[in-house]
């Protein structure tokens, strides 16, 4: 099939590589002609592990090629998908305004030559269908005004789930694909666009391999509404299982319980699952603070304050603080000091720094007086262009920031930390605080290479110990 894809973002791109890669011919549209530039020239503009190899393999397979104009590949598609950014205002409303110009320029791209699916992808407001539609018909209206009725379309809403770090195996071999629409017609070119991906009939990219097992992936049809309402529910869903994880955590430290045992513990019910139970230093990254505020936005429009929703948003920003409060406990004072941050991007494996923990620590302690060092495999170069008003030193390596450091905080859990020679950290440091705030390392391993370690929602090593000798520690019964 014919597809063009408008917005070359995370969602854009990766939508596009993959339905390319599964066989289908697409065009990815976007206005900003230095990023058409760089994709036509090969180069991936977000970090994403292997989307620069699966770009060229889609190439090859169905095709893709990278457009500023939209008129020409909309007007030959049978399927158009919006996949612009909706970034919040400062009331918590997305801001629809790219949203409304795509909408209104793919109408005054059609003809009457096909009947064609406008669909939405970007995470849009309920009842954003009703307003693509209607501005679909306003932008033939304006362009064709005398063939408007031989125009035929269908709006639908296909929600996206993809991760950041993990967007093409999330893309190639998601839980679910999700299908809003209100004709038949519009749904049975969806479920043919989405057929490889259903049955998985493509073979799978070396880069990218198929999980075990899996032959079939469920598509869920529903109304346009259920299908955007979808969308908000899992991701408020899954930011407030972090943040219970993480209120949680904070009791087990006080009562002298190991949070990831108890997560285990807990997640082992498949009622709960044990996914996106690990407590941290808060959730960040554009999408659930983004996504949170905007559902409890469209709550009060309706008269209703979701008191859950909005507590999950004012835990996560308490947890973000907790780190500061261990740099107190640890070292009373902390003008002065100097701090190392292992990581900066909201999580591994993305030079992300979009509602990143890292950036409201940094601003936090820089505040307090104290000096900020920083070491990130990807992300310092986007931290220095972004944020030119943090005056943090970037280092070249994490033995470099532990230099005459008094404190090292585990903020994003690059796999590279989790085999760093902690002794040799230890040992170039003014004072051996490490505060890890993904609980990266066990107590004992910490304690082992020389370091005051404090976790989240864990015990300190000789608390751990002497519950251990009284018999009192949990995970010792077994079947
Ligand atoms: C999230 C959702 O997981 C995707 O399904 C969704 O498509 C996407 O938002 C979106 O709406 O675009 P993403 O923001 O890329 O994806 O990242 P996640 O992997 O969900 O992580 C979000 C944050 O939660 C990170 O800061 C991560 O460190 C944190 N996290 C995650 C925890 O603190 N604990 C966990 O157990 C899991």
């Amino acid at each position: 099939m014919r597809a063009t894809v408008i917005g070359t973002g995370y969602v854009g791109t990766v939508t596009g590589a993959c339905l390319a890669y599964v066989g289908h011919r697409v065009t990815c549209v976007d206005t900003d002609e230095v990023k058409i530039a760089r994709l036509r020239s090969g180069e991936s503009v977000i970090y994403e592990p292997f989307l620069e190899e699966l770009l060229l393999l889609a190439a090859a397979r169905g095709g893709i090629d990278f457009q500023t104009e939209l008129a020409g590949p909309a007007a030959e598609s049978d399927v158009i998908f919006i996949a612009v950014g909706t970034p919040p205002l400062p009331s918590g409303e997305a801001d629809l305004s790219y949203l409304e110009t795509a909408a209104r320029s793919i109408g005054a791209a059609m003809d009457g030559t096909r009947f064609r699916v406008v669909v939405n992808k970007s995470t849009v407001p309920v009842g954003s269908g009703n307003l693509v539609e209607a501005l679909v018909r306003e932008g033939i209206a304006d362009a064709r005004p005398g063939e408007r009725r031989h125009i035929r379309f269908g709006v639908a809403s296909n929600p996206e789930f993809l991760r950041e770090g993990c967007a093409l195996a999330d893309s190639l071999y998601p839980d679910r694909i999700v299908i809003g629409a209100s004709d038949e017609e519009s749904l049975g070119i969806m479920r043919q666009l989405y057929q490889p991906l259903v049955e998985q009939s493509f073979e799978a990219p070396h880069g990218v391999p198929r999980p075990a097992g899996l032959s079939n992936v469920p598509l869920f049809t529903t109304t346009l509404t259920s299908a955007e309402m979808i969308k908000y529910a899992a991701n408020a869903f899954l930011a407030m299982k972090i943040g219970f994880a993480n209120e949680i955590a904070n009791i087990c430290e006080r009562v002298g319980a190991e949070a990831p045992e108890v997560m285990t513990g807990i997640g082992l019910d498949s009622r709960i699952g044990k996914k996106f139970l690990n407590p941290g230093l808060g959730w960040g990254g554009s999408c659930f603070g983004k996504d949170i505020q905007s559902l409890l936005h469209t709550a009060r429009e309706y008269g209703y304050e979701s008191r859950l929703l909005q507590a999950s948003l004012d835990v996560n920003t308490a947890q973000r603080q907790m780190v500061i409060q261990k740099l107190q406990e640890k070292l009373y004072i902390l003008k002065g000091r100097t701090i190392g941050l292992l990581g900066l991007a909201f999580k591994p494996d993305t030079d992300d720094l979009r509602d990143a923990p890292s950036l409201h620590i940094a601003e936090r302690l820089l505040a307090m007086g104290a000096r900020v060092k920083a070491y990130d495999p990807i992300a310092m170069n986007a931290c220095r262009e972004q944020r030119p008003d943090l005056k943090i030193r970037y280092c070249e390596s994490a033995g470099d920031l532990a230099q005459e450091s008094d404190a090292l905080v585990v903020v994003t859990e690059w796999q590279e930390f989790r085999t760093l020679d902690l002794a040799g950290l230890a040992g170039r440091m003014a004072t051996r605080i490490l505060v890890d705030g993904r609980n990266l390392y066990t107590p004992e391993a910490a304690a082992a290479a020389g370091f005051d370690y404090t976790g989240i929602g864990r015990m300190t090593r000789t608390r751990t110990a002497d519950q251990r000798e009284a018999g009192a520690a949990p995970g010792v019964a077994r079947h």
